[in-house]
């Protein structure tokens, strides 16, 4: 995924950082290292998402330094030569070369040298903003500050250190038209794998057939990862929220928690549905789903610019109280039980979050000690459930041990929203149909 409109996305973000960076500034970010799993095999790969969204760079041994105004030029990217030997068995791997021809570094230079590098860059900085939380670079990085320090023109109290965070979070939330095709994709694939899952259901199979299914169709649209692992929860396993063991064996009457979704081109969707195994909900079940139902879209319909981010979950906490009166299974006034938190026995969780290239993707929910108002191009889900466990002795024994969730994936525009995850069914009929006859 090397495409010159990735770069050129890249290039802007960083014209658009190095024109607000003070001139005394010095960004630095890390590619991801690989990760043993076991023995001489590494889990998949997976770049860092500040130097994905910076570089568009896919490897790892990689470091790259914004530095406004340094003689080598703004940015510097730094990489292995490639070895003969190596890439006999890993194929071919982006050497100093290309990191100038493909990812336009005004210099590139060999990892070895970066300390050096480094030290003479750290003398005259002052704001030194770094993320390195996943780096196996860390040595290199502070072989160069002890060498800038020895050089005796350097003073650590000269330096003030920050995390790239608030340069780069607030950057991230918002979506340019680019990342908002790539998100579209993402969801797409997710769709049609949810689909294709809900048809294939089959009471005696095991949760784990759902996901193979999900995997074959995500990988098959071009996803090469998930965004997250694949939750499948049926029956009592859906009043788990991240569920993954993914192992039990479907029943009669189960209803099954899908939250699955896609990674393209480094962006996540996440959405998921519930529905029944055997394509027909119980009287409880088909009570319980369209409380959800009509709390996650009354919260879809109040999306717009300006509204604060806190109200989605408002709006969601009184559908869900209400309905949860109306059905016997709270007993106060709603206004009380609210102010209790007497919803939380079956909410527990946030039901909207920023969507990105991380899944939980940065950006700041709260500003100014206030819920963050919502503007074009940000991308959020909305995703209430509601979870009863199946020992919960405070309801009639017809309500335990079932969890619903319905997540959709949603893009803020100048009118209102923009559900990316339309195209796939929520409603009581269209579930049922699809997962009884695939229509
Ligand atoms: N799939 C994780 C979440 O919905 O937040
Ligand atoms: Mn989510
Ligand atoms: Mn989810």
């Amino acid at each position: 995924m090397i495409g010159s409109e990735l770069q050129a996305q890249c290039a802007e973000r960083r014209q658009r950082l190095l024109a607000d960076l003070p001139a005394d500034a010095l960004v630095l970010l890390s590619a991801a290292p690989t990760v043993i799993r076991n023995g001489d095999v590494h889990y998949p790969y997976r770049q860092d998402s500040y130097f994905w969204y910076l570089t568009g760079y896919p490897e790892t041994d990689a470091m790259a330094l914004l530095v406004p105004g340094s003689p080598q030029g703004d940015y510097l990217l730094f990489n292995q030569p490639g070895h003969h030997a190596a890439e006999r068995w890993s194929g071919k791997t982006i050497g100093p070369t290309e990191a100038k021809t493909i990812f336009q570094a005004d210099a590139a230079f060999a990892l070895d040298v970066f300390p050096e590098i480094f030290a003479e860059l750290l003398l005259g900085r002052q704001a030194i903003y770094f993320a390195l939380e996943q780096s196996s670079l860390y040595q290199l990085v502070m072989t160069g500050i002890e060498t800038a320090l020895q050089s005796r023109v350097c003073d650590r109290s000269q330096w003030t250190l920050h995390h790239v965070s608030p340069l780069l979070d607030e950057m991230r939330l918002i979506k340019s038209d680019y990342e908002i095709q790539q998100m579209q994709r993402a969801v797409d694939a997710s769709v049609l794998a949810h689909r294709q899952a809900m048809q294939s259901a089959q009471i005696g199979h095991y949760e784990y057939h759902l996901e193979a299914s999900i995997l074959n169709t995500l990988v098959q649209q071009g996803c090469r990862s998930v965004a997250y692992p694949c939750i499948v929860g049926s029956g009592p396993n859906a009043c788990v929220l991240h569920y993954q063991k993914n192992y039990r064996q479907i029943q009669q009457d189960d209803l099954i928690l899908v939250d699955a979704g896609g990674e393209y081109a480094g962006y996540a969707a996440d959405i998921t549905r519930t529905f029944p195994a055997s394509g027909r909900f119980t009287a409880q079940q088909r009570d319980l789903y369209q409380l959800v139902l009509q709390a996650q879209q009354a919260a879809i319909d109040c999306i717009e610019p300006n509204i604060y981010w806190d109200d989605i979950q408002t709006i969601v906490v009184r559908i869900l109280t209400t309905g949860l009166v109306d059905l016997g299974l709270l007993t106060g006034t709603v206004d009380d039980l609210i102010a209790t938190h007497a919803y939380l026995e079956f909410y527990m969780h946030q039901a909207s979050h920023w969507l990105g290239l991380d899944v939980h993707d940065v950006g700041a929910y709260q500003c100014a000690g206030q819920s963050r108002v919502l503007q074009p191009g940000m991308v959020l889900t909305v995703e209430p459930g509601l979870y009863i466990e199946p020992n919960c002795q405070s309801v009639d024994p017809m309500w335990r041990g079932l969890g619903i969730r319905i997540e959709d994936d949603i893009l803020v525009t100048n009118h209102g929203a923009q559900v990316l995850s339309a195209a796939l069914p929520k409603t009581l009929d269209a579930v049922e149909q699809l997962v009884r006859h695939g229509l």
